[in-house]
């Protein structure tokens, strides 16, 4: 009789990304890497309306990673992520686009929270750990 084995991996422990501290409002993010598939990536955590999210370092526009400088994601108004490329807009607290050639695409977005003083990211289906670790 043939076992049923599911795909979706939603056994996965949170990962701790950095230090709460480490995410200024408006301010640098910290980048991480990831599996996007099976393919490499980045993803980065930044702090948006006093709240951490999280994203792919992957602009919608074209697959290349969005920031400006290493880390740097935020605009002056630290609300909004601009790609370093050709300058697609989006709402850093939702990812969605808000002008630019993004064309109404979001970034794609990360489960990500904060405990005991830890930035934290869930795992999902669709971005796993780099399997040699998450440090970028
Ligand atoms: S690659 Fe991001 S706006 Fe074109």
């Amino acid at each position: 009789m043939d076992t049923i084995h599911t795909t979706e991996n939603t056994t996965d422990e949170p990962i701790a990304v950095c230090a709460s501290d480490a995410l200024a409002e408006g301010g640098q993010g910290v980048r991480f890497r990831v599996l996007l598939g099976q393919e490499e990536s980045s993803a980065f955590v930044i702090r948006v309306n006093n709240g951490v999210r999280g994203y792919v370092n992957r602009c919608s526009h074209v697959p290349v990673e969005l920031d400006w400088n290493y880390a740097q994601f935020l605009d002056d108004s630290g609300l909004h992520i601009v790609c370093a490329t050709h300058g697609a807009t989006y709402d850093g607290e939702t990812g969605a686009c808000l002008g630019g050639p993004c064309s109404g695409s979001a970034l794609r977005a990360l489960q990500v929270s904060e405990a005991n003083g830890e930035v934290l990211w869930q795992p999902d289906a669709g971005v796993k750990p780099h399997p040699d670790g998450i440090e970028d």
